[in-house]
């Protein structure tokens, strides 16, 4: 016996010295024996109604003296709402559950804080652009902070569906195309909602979601079924909500999509034998909106209540919105056709995170806070911070950029040019039109001497040519342009599918007129989805994408334009040069007809290169980085083991400023074909003029994992090509190999 458990925490050593930890079956939670004999006891005095109770979540719209709505909770038939943001509501609707039904179980709360509640920061794809994990922990932190004050006890996020189809108007509320990002993202985002304690009067349960591959939607088209092969899955789609799951996550969505036949939200594979059974998740599952319903429109259900059976019983614990479960399955539950154990198990997980939440001991939210949680200067400075951070200068022809201080006029041109919405972008929580900063405000900050000629020229979609003329005179009488365009924020995330991802509506035409006047144009460019932005990108001198940056974002902006801050965003999302090439992303297989110029009968287009409009991971800066001396300490690596890889990064311009160093590799031969690159590591550093600093990567053989031919989780031995650069396409080339 000893030497077994000798034997066990040897093992377990050298797991976590290989950084090879496995799953969260030794993961973070661990069940609390006190908290789990207080669900037993409750459980035991549950009638199979109140249990189903638990496993629904309605809505109330905000009303005000919801009777219909409190008879429920009396009975014990509602668990949770969402939406509610009125915290005299929510105390209320809580008073009646916890003192007038029988057993006075708390009810959960829960809102969709996708990237800020009151103060908004800038949409998650911009955010990703900083790769700055600190700064994604933090604006989520004050994100559940806030939350809290509106007596939210949970966040249906993080979003962390990878996302390759920029068609796809949900590729806006996620981290982009790259699985390793965005599992250190989703790492990020856990911990800043949730804190170490979920009880901590500051902190918001997660959720990730959308559980699984959703965002491989057949032609971006939104809601579209998704054929996904296992090792895609597995490789590609799964690791985010597996490292969500390590972090401590308490909840997960269940997706809307079909998934190879399967909708996610019936999906037991995914739902049970995946994540209960490998990763050990012990909090509870909520599904998407109506999403238990809609496997009748799926044909997978031949009615509700055949939809709430195959919804629980694949995993499904709560349902969200529609009453698949409540009206059926108490029901079929005494009648044998459900099992009790199945609804005891949802009951348990949702129990558990109420206990977690510290529901029974504190029900009611504090009014108070809003006072002071809210919308403070410092959360003010973050979103500064965030929105400087988040924007990624595309193009910067003959220093166009920063701009001179004393410039003495400017025409700013554009219909999204004193527009706040688009600032706050799409699922914008609290936020209010008056807290945003637009451009043109931020510009008045920065330059209160400057002369500002504005003219909408446009409008956002459609429209007409009428404004071109005042536009133009605007541009005439002015040293420079800047031109705020791109999407609305009601242009791209959920069910805002495009098939067309240029410049929407009048304004490339706007953008032509403007660019004969001769002045020179800078394009802050506004969108939560890659453009395709090829004519701009090559008549226009200077481009910064500013996506939807949140309430600060007129000042961040401003910062950037005129030199007060360097700007150091890089995209997490292959920018494509034409919707003919999507899907298109920077860690694409070879091919075994891999392209070739002279070479016809290889893997290309008649009518397009191939290469993307601007790579996964490109961004510049005002200064210049210089990439030398790649050292590789350890060239022959047996496995388990660590290679060892630098690089030393000097600035070489003439501003101090961040850099992105990214680590990169390709697996040249495996048991099954492996991508042409992969990012496996990347280091926000800051270089003064003339500075260099070595950057080390410490590169475990666990993280060159795959899914091999026979479906298990290995790395295998061979030679392997390292980046260390910039961006996904340029950098110092080296190699190693594993033994
Ligand atoms: C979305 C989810 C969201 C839910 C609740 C659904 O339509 O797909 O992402 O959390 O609504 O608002």
């Amino acid at each position: 016996m000893k030497i077994r458990i000798i034997l066990a925490i040897c093992i377990f050593l050298t797991l976590i010295q290989t950084g090879c930890m496995p799953s969260a079956e030794q993961g973070k939670n661990g069940l609390d024996p006190v908290i789990e004999s207080k669900i037993d006891a409750i459980l035991a005095k549950m009638t199979p109604e109140e249990k189903v109770g638990q496993m629904a979540q309605l809505i109330n719209d905000n009303k005000e003296d919801p009777e219909e709505i409190k008879n429920e909770i009396r009975k014990g038939r509602a668990g949770s709402f969402l939406n509610i943001t009125n915290i005299e509501i929510r105390n209320s609707l809580q008073k009646t559950a916890v003192e007038e039904s029988r057993l006075g179980i708390p009810l959960i709360f829960g809102y969709d804080v996708i990237h800020g509640m009151r103060t908004v920061f800038p949409v998650p794809l911009a955010e990703a652009a900083s790769w700055d994990l600190d700064l994604m922990e933090k604006t989520a932190a004050i994100a559940a902070k806030e939350a809290r004050a509106y007596g939210i006890d949970w966040t249906f996020a993080p979003m962390i569906d990878i996302a390759r189809d920029p068609r796809w108007g949900r590729i806006v509320e996620g981290a982009g195309e790259d699985t390793y990002l965005g599992s250190m993202i989703t790492r990020a985002k856990v911990r800043g909602f949730q804190g170490d304690d979920l009880s901590d009067p500051e902190t918001i349960a997660a959720c990730l979601k959308h559980y699984a591959a959703y965002g491989a939607s057949q032609a971006g088209r939104e809601y579209s079924t998704t054929e996904v092969p296992e090792r895609v899955l597995r490789d590609v789609y799964l690791p985010p909500f597996k490292a969500g799951v390590e972090e401590g996550t308490a909840t997960l969505m269940s997706g809307f999509n079909d998934l190879n036949g399967v909708p996610a939200s019936g999906n037991k594979y995914l739902l049970t034998d995946i994540l209960r059974d490998e990763w050990g998740f012990d909090g509870f599952v909520v599904s998407d909106w109506d999403s238990i319903k809609q496997l009748i429109a799926h044909g997978l259900a031949k009615d509700k209540s055949h939809a709430g059976i195959i919804g629980s019983t694949a995993g499904v614990d709560m349902e969200m919105h529609t009453h698949c479960y409540i009206e059926n399955l108490p029901e079929l539950a005494m009648n044998g056709a459900v099992s009790e154990d199945v609804l005891d198990t949802a009951v348990r997980r949702i129990l558990r995170v109420k206990f977690r939440l510290g529901l029974f001991d504190n029900p009611y939210a504090d009014p108070k806070l809003q006072d002071t949680n809210i919308l403070t200067p410092e959360h003010r400075e973050v979103a500064r911070q965030a929105a400087k951070e988040s924007l990624v200068l595309l193009k910067n022809k003959n220093n166009l950029l920063p701009l001179d201080k004393n410039i003495k006029s400017i025409a700013l041109i554009g219909p999204l040019a004193n527009n706040e919405r688009a600032l706050k972008g799409t699922w914008s929580g609290m936020g209010r039109d008056e807290d945003v900063v637009t451009i043109m405000q931020g510009i008045k900050n920065t330059v209160p001497n400057c002369t500002i000629n504005y003219a909408k020229g446009c409008d956002i979609t459609g429209g007409d040519d009428e404004g071109f003329a005042e536009a133009v005179k605007a541009a005439e009488k002015s040293d420079v342009v800047i031109m705020a365009i791109g999407e609305s924020e009601d242009l791209n995330g959920e069910s805002h599918s495009r098939t067309k991802i240029d410049l929407p509506g009048r304004q490339k035409e706007l953008l032509k007129e403007i660019n004969k006047t001769g002045k020179p144009v800078v394009i802050v460019l506004f969108t939560g989805r890659p453009l395709t932005i090829d004519w701009s990108l090559e008549n226009i001198p200077a481009i910064l994408l500013a996506w939807h940056p949140g309430i600060e974002g007129g000042n961040g902006i401003a910062d950037v334009l005129f030199g007060d801050y360097n700007p150091a965003g890089k995209i997490t999302v292959t920018f494509p040069r034409s919707v003919g090439q999507i899907p298109i992303y920077y860690n694409m297989k070879n091919t075994g007809r891999p392209f070739d110029e002279e070479d016809r009968f290889t893997s290309k287009y008649i009518d397009s290169p191939n290469t993307p409009l601007l790579p996964f991971g490109y961004g510049l800066s005002y200064t210049t980085f210089d990439y030398k001396n790649l050292k590789i300490e350890n060239e022959k690596v047996a496995i388990p083991g660590t290679v060892k890889i630098s690089a030393r990064v000097t600035n070489t311009g003439p501003v101090a400023g961040h850099e992105v160093v990214q680590l990169y590799i390709r697996d040249l031969v495996g048991s099954v074909t492996r991508p042409v690159k992969e990012l496996k590591g990347f280091e926000r550093i800051y270089l003064e003029p003339g500075e260099t600093k070595t950057v080390t990567f410490d590169l475990s053989t666990c993280d060159l994992k795959f899914y091999d031919i026979n479906m298990e989780y290995n790395v295998e031995p061979g030679n392997f090509k390292v980046w260390v650069g910039p961006n996904s396409v340029e950098g110092l080339e080296g190699s190693f190999e594993l033994l």
